[in-house]
C-alpha cells in the first residue's frame, strides 16, 4: 500500500448531494502538534461533521467514519466496488490482484495467495523474524538514540518479505530504498521511478523461477490455476508487486506508532517487560488505537446508504482509524487499555477484503515487541522531537527520534 499524494484540487459538487451533507475535509492534512492523528482525525469525523458527508476535496468523496457505516459498506461489494478504486502509485495501470477484484474473481485470486500466506505456513518463519529482530537490536549497541523508522521499522519488514519471497536478502538495501521512495516520498515522480525499479526485479526474479522452478512464493504462483488456467508471468508480477508494497510498509508503520506510543509511556513499557503475556493483547490494542488506512471503493448504482442518496460512480473513503475509535463501538477509544483484553478492532479492515497479511503482520509485531522489550532499556522521544505526521490514504510518522 502507498501513500502517493493526490492533487487536493476542488471539484464540482454533484447535482445529487445536498448542501448540508458537504463539508471541506481533506484526508492529507497533516496536523504539526498534539494530538496524534488518529485522535484529530476521529475529533474532526465524530465531533465536527456528519457521520456520512461529502467532501469536494481530493477529486470529491463520501467520507465514512462509523463502524456500523464501515461494516456495512466493506461487506457489500455488490454495491461498493473494490474496482478501480485503489490509491497506489501504477505505473501502466497495473492491476492488483486480488485487492481491486470484486466476486466472484476476487476469491478466487485471494485462495492463490493463501498457498503461502495462511498461519500455519508462517509458523515456519518466526525463527527467522526472531534473529532479524535480533540483528537490528545488535546494532543500537552502544549507542542511546536512533531514528527507528529508518534503522527498524523500514528495513524489518523489508527483510522478512524478502526472505519469505527467497529473495537475495543481500540486497537488502536497494529494496529499502525503492520501498521509500514508493512508499514514503511525497513527490509522485521518486515514488513512479522506485516503482519501475520493483517492476523490473520481479520481472527478472519471475523469468528466473519460470526457468528453475522452486518451492518459494513466486514459484508456487506461477504453478497455479485460476478457473483451470495457469496464471501469466504477469499476472504473477502484478500480484507480487501488491504483496511488496501492501505488506511492507504497513508493518513499518505498526511498528513506528506503536513506538511512538510506547516512547510517551514508560509505564506501560515497564507493565509489559514484567507481563510479557500481555503482549498479543498490547499489540492489538495498539493495531486498533494507531489504525492507520483509509479504504476506498466505488459505488455501482445509485443507491440510498443510511439515509444518504449516493450515485453510482461515487467514491466512498472510510476512516479505519475513526471506525476503530469510534466511542459508540469502544469506550474511552484514545486510551490503550489492556484491561479490555482483546478488543475487536478494524486495523486490517474487515469483510472479504480484509487483511490476507495479518497473521504475518501479527507474527512480525509481537516477536518484534518481546524481543525489544527484553533487551533494550525504557525509551523516550528524542528532546524536543515531536514526528511529522502525514495523512493519506496511509497515515504514517515520517520519522521518530527516540533515546534511552
Ligand atoms: C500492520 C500491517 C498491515 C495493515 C495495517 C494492513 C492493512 C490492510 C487493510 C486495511 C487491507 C484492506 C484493504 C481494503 O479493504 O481495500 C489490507 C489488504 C491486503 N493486505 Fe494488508 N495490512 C498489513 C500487512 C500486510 C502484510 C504483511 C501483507 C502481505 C505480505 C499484506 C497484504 C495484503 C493484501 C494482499 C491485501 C488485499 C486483500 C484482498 O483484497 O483480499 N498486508 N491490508
Amino acid at each position: 500500500m502507498s501513500n502517493v499524494a493526490s492533487a487536493n484540487t476542488d471539484h464540482k459538487i454533484p447535482d445529487h448531494i445536498p448542501p448540508h451533507l458537504v463539508a471541506d475535509y481533506d484526508i492529507w492534512v497533516e496536523p504539526t502538534t498534539p494530538p496524534d492523528i488518529q485522535m484529530a482525525v476521529v475529533n474532526k469525523l465524530h465531533h465536527q461533521l456528519p457521520d456520512i458527508f461529502y467532501t469536494p476535496l481530493n477529486g470529491g468523496h463520501w467520507m465514512v467514519s462509523r463502524m456500523d457505516h464501515l461494516r456495512k459498506v466493506v461487506t457489500d461489494g455488490a454495491t461498493f466496488s473494490s474496482s478501480g478504486a485503489s490509491t497506489l502509485p501504477n505505473p501502466e495501470e497495473l492491476p492488483l490482484p486480488p485487492q481491486d477484484m470484486d466476486a466472484p474473481d476476487h476469491m478466487k485470486y485471494r485462495k492463490v495467495l493463501l498457498q503461502f500466506l495462511a498461519p500455519k505456513d508462517l509458523s515456519k518463519q518466526a525463527p527467522h523474524v526472531l534473529s532479524l529482530c535480533n540483528k537490528l537490536i545488535d546494532d543500537l549497541e552502544g549507542r542511546n538514540s536512533c531514528n527507528f523508522k529508518e534503522e527498524i521499522a523500514v528495513p524489518l519488514p523489508v527483510s522478512i518479505f524478502m526472505a519469505i519471497m527467497d529473495w537475495d536478502t543481500s540486497r537488502i538495501r536497494e529494496f529499502v530504498s525503492w520501498s521509500v521512495d514508493i512508499i514514503s516520498s511525497n513527490d509522485p515522480a521518486v515514488s513512479y521511478a522506485g516503482m519501475l525499479k520493483l517492476q523490473e526485479f520481479l520481472s527478472g526474479e519471475i523469468a528466473y523461477r519460470q526457468e528453475n522452478p522452486g518451492d518459494d512464493p513466486l514459484s508456487l504462483l506461477l504453478a497455479s490455476k485460476v478457473d483451470g488456467v495457469q496464471l501469466t508471468p504477469q499476472r504473477v508480477r502484478e500480484m507480487a508487486n501488491l504483496l511488496f508494497t501492501a505488506g511492507t510498509d504497513t508493518v513499518t508503520n505498526a511498528m513506528t506508532y506503536f513506538m511512538f506510543h510506547l516512547a510517551r509511556h514508560p509505564e506501560m513499557q515497564d507493565h509489559l517487560r514484567g507481563h510479557p503475556e500481555e503482549i498479543d493483547v498490547a499489540v492489538e490494542e495498539m493495531l486498533r488505537r494507531y489504525s492507520f488506512v483509509n479504504v476506498v471503493r466505488r459505488v455501482t448504482r445509485d443507491v440510498e446508504f443510511e439515509g444518504v442518496q449516493m450515485r453510482a460512480g461515487d467514491r466512498v473513503i472510510a476512516s479505519l482509524a475513526a471506525a476503530s475509535n469510534d466511542d459508540r463501538w469502544v469506550k474511552n477509544p484514545e486510551q490503550v487499555d489492556l484491561s479490555r483484553g482483546r478488543c475487536p478492532h478494524v486495523a486490517f479492515n474487515t469483510g472479504p477484503h480484509a487483511c490476507i497479511g495479518a497473521p504475518l503482520a501479527r507474527l512480525e509485531l509481537k516477536i518484534f515487541l518481546a524481543e525489544w522489550l527484553r533487551r533494550m532499556p525504557n525509551v523516550k522521544l528524542a528532546d524536543g522531537f515531536w514526528p511529522k505526521q502525514r495523512g493519506g490514504a496511509i497515515m504514517s510518522l515520517e520519522s521518530l527520534e527516540i533515546t534511552w
